[in-house]
């Protein structure tokens, strides 16, 4: 048989990218990854049995994994873990196990196949679910806290990085609002030892952050919506992977409401992806996110520097500094504008 052509090929799969990540989702649902260890082989019936799953499907889902080279299955149907579903396994740090849960769950997944209603202005999530994102994730729990999980554990390492990129050592108290289950902060925290900070975010998010999550009392938590104000006092602000769920009016709301409570000496961090107009040129990670934040939020959307400039100086702050750090987010540094109108 004629081999397909590498192009024909690349394109085939790209169309069929959902029935991966839908068997990718199923085994990580079941957590087949930890149930192999990662030095000796599992039978597909053992498997099976622990996951209380019929054995004969459960093969042939491996069967597909293993074609992908996500597992290794021998004919006599005993799995091993290759580099790939390695990374699967949830005691790794930056497990891809809760993007694989994520990405094509129940709610995602249903605003996706609506897509199409955002080229008539509409949300496809709302269409999808007749209510808006957070609160279909308030009304379904098991999601949310694998969205929370998976925030932890995104792969763009965004935390990580933050707390590598910028000087916290002269900042007591830092506010992360919409700081989801606090992980930014956990990393700050552990690399300046005088930092203090507050987890301000959903009740139901702060609410499910364990105290052993809280770098030993270090992290508070408060309960609001950043559109009714946040908490005044903090010498440094963080907006982390919030503003790209809105819209410009929304995000101008947030950054207004930021503003209205902080001093002057106060300093703001924006951190997100800057895309980039050229696709050529950024990493195509981001234009997912751009579709993902269309397929959830409608008109929210990933931004450029001048963009975020703009909202900013908008909303009463200036831009002072552009940081890249080694994952795909930058860092804008914003100081608010004492004698402006805004
Ligand atoms: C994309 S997540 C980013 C989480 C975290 N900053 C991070 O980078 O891992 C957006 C966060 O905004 C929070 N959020 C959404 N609406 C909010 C509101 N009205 N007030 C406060 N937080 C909100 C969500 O619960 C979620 O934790």
């Amino acid at each position: 048989m004629a081999r397909l052509d590498d192009d024909r090929l690349a394109l085939d799969l790209l169309i069929r990218g959902f029935q991966i990540s839908r068997v990718i989702r199923l085994v990580a649902d079941l957590g087949i990854a930890d149930r192999v260890s990662p030095d000796a082989a599992s039978s597909v019936a053992e498997l099976a049995r622990a996951s209380g799953v019929l054995s004969e499907p459960l093969l042939r889902v491996m069967r597909v994994l293993a074609a992908f080279e996500i597992f290794r299955l021998d004919t006599d149907g005993r799995v091993t873990h290759t580099p790939r579903s390695l990374l699967l396994r949830t005691d790794l740090p930056n497990s891809l196990h809760y993007g694989a849960r994520f990405w094509t769950g129940t709610g995602s997944w249903r605003a996706w196949e609506a897509l199409d209603v955002a080229l008539d202005g509409k949300v496809p999530h709302e269409v999808a679910w007749g209510t808006n994102r957070f609160a279909y994730l308030r009304s379904n729990p098991d999601e949310a806290r694998i969205f929370d999980a998976f925030m932890v554990n995104f792969p763009d390492n965004r935390h990580s990085a933050i707390a590598a990129a910028y000087d916290f050592s002269k900042t007591r108290l830092i506010a992360d609002i919409g700081g989801g289950n606090g992980e930014t902060l956990r990393r700050i925290l552990a690399a300046f030892p005088e930092t203090r900070g507050l987890v301000f975010d959903r009740a139901d998010v702060v609410a499910a952050i364990p105290p052993e999550a809280r770098a030993d009392g270090r992290i508070t938590t408060q309960a609001g919506s950043f559109f009714d104000g946040v908490p005044a006092g903090s010498d440094l602000y963080l907006l982390v992977r919030v503003l790209h769920d809105w819209p410009d009016e929304d995000a101008s709301r947030i950054l207004r409401s930021c503003r209205a409570n902080m001093r002057t000496d106060a300093r703001l961090l924006v951190v997100e992806g800057l895309i980039d107009p050229d696709p050529s040129r950024g990493p195509p990670t981001e234009y997912l996110i751009d579709m993902q934040m269309m397929a959830m939020f409608g008109k929210a959307r990933e931004r450029t520097e001048d963009e975020f400039r703009e909202l900013l100086r908008n909303a009463g702050f200036d831009l002072t500094g552009v940081i890249a750090t080694t994952s795909s987010v930058s860092i804008l540094e914003a100081a608010p504008r004492s004698n402006g109108s805004w």
